[in-house]
């Protein structure tokens, strides 16, 4: 991909940033997140090469309880940065023009939630969104724009693909780091076994990954929803609500087509898991083999040790690993052996590896793993899905210095 980085930028300009620090939040409480982290280091360049820096980002959908202004995060942001961020109540109005007007060398604004101006959320072409009033009147105050939220570049808003089009523009650290790890397995040839963890809630994304990655992975792991879904496919009785939630009928109904076709078509690449986790009547982890499930009786919530022994095995000795999705219920201690072990393993051994989806990625902080054992650990949810299965990701396809007009 052609776009141009924060290397190629000439110090003491007026920037414009498109950040992504939308993050969980609880009752109106922001949580700090490797999101801040990280693009702190984007901004810190551009801190320390006297640039004027007004930053846009997003905090939640219209409608949604976490639709916030941007208040807290600029608190976040500046202690990962230890330096001032000021918040501004407005995005593109009198008030941000005055603000990002009084900017001088290394000053840094955010401005408010971009998703609270009409222009942004619609998804049109670049074209479109170029001329739009957002676009328009915020462009007239800045030399470049830095795209740096990769893990929204699979959205075509105003803030992320009409900037490039009207101002020099650049990829920032996180987005430039991001889209070179997550493009890997599709584009890079490795030495050795590719192997992917398959597993998680989301099994319609899973499944929609491994139907597009199945030339280039020799193993599926297979675990957590995703597991069980496999495990049905071939006759255990697994797989199915117990209570009232609807956590695997409708992923059935939904893709038991393609989990049978992938069955039939690529069975050697498939490890399904041998035994499974539960809570006994104590409330203890008990397990069981899969071959010994007559009868499903028990709500199924990690994979069981022999199986954390094979995955273990298996992404210790390839050349690559991509995580996508836990491979049980980590957030409760006593199921989170398969998926931190497993992910211990990958630590351990010298290959490639990706870690990405924002519960997975979780993991390695509610277990104190060190992220530096990792090659990469991805901030990204949808855009980390677009990028394995190959779909195109507008806000980085715009920052592309060959693109072609559309
Ligand atoms: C994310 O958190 O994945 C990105 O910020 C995109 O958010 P969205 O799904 O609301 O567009």
């Amino acid at each position: 991909m052609g776009y141009r980085t924060l290397d190629e930028l000439d110090g003491g300009q007026r920037i414009l940033a498109r950040l992504d620090l939308n993050s969980p939040v609880s009752v109106g409480v922001v949580a700090d997140n490797r999101r801040f982290r990280r693009h702190a280091r984007t901004v810190r360049e551009l801190v320390e090469a006297d640039h004027r820096v007004a930053l846009l980002a997003h905090q939640g959908r219209p409608g949604r309880d976490s639709f916030l202004p941007l208040e807290q995060h600029a608190d976040i942001l500046a202690e990962h940065l230890d330096h001032p961020v000021e918040y501004v109540p407005d995005t593109y109005g009198p008030t941000a023009l005055d603000a990002v007007g009084e900017l001088g060398p290394g000053d840094v604004v955010l401005l408010e939630n971009v998703r609270m101006t009409d222009d942004e959320l619609p998804e049109r072409s670049p074209e479109a969104h170029a001329r739009s009033e957002l676009v328009q009147t915020l462009a007239a105050e800045f030399d470049a724009y830095v795209g740096d939220a990769y893990s929204t570049a699979h959205r075509k808003h105003a803030s992320i693909v009409g900037f490039p089009l009207v101002l020099d523009a650049y990829a920032g650290r996180v987005m430039a780091t991001e889209y070179e790890a997550n493009s890997a397995i599709a584009e890079r040839e490795f030495d050795g076994e590719v192997t992917m963890v398959a597993g998680g809630k989301k099994a319609t994304d899973v499944i929609d990954v491994m139907a597009s990655l199945q030339d280039r992975v020799d193993n599926f792991l297979l675990g957590g929803v995703v597991g069980e879904l496999f495990l049905r496919a071939v006759g255990y009785d697994v797989g199915r609500d117990l209570g009232e939630e609807d956590v695997y009928e409708s992923q059935w109904r939904a893709n038991k087509g393609r989990i049978r076709s992938l069955i039939e078509s690529h069975p050697s690449q498939l490890v399904f898991p041998s035994d499974l986790a539960y809570a006994d009547q104590a409330d203890e982890r008990a397990e069981i083999t899969v071959a010994d499930v007559h009868k499903r009786d028990h709500d199924y919530r990690d994979i069981g040790t022999d199986t954390v022994s094979q995955f273990s095995d298996i992404a210790g000795t390839s050349a690559a690993v991509f995580v996508k999705g836990a491979l049980g219920v980590f957030e409760d201690e006593r199921f989170s052996t398969g998926t931190v072990r497993v992910l211990e393993a990958i630590g351990r051994s010298d290959c490639f590896s990706v870690v990405g989806g924002g519960d997975t990625s979780r993991v390695i902080d509610m277990y104190g793993m060190d992220e530096s054992a990792f090659s990469h650990v991805s901030i990204a949810g949808g855009a980390y899905i677009n990028a394995l299965t190959g779909r195109s990701l507008p806000g980085i396809e715009v920052l592309d210095c060959d693109r072609k007009a559309e």
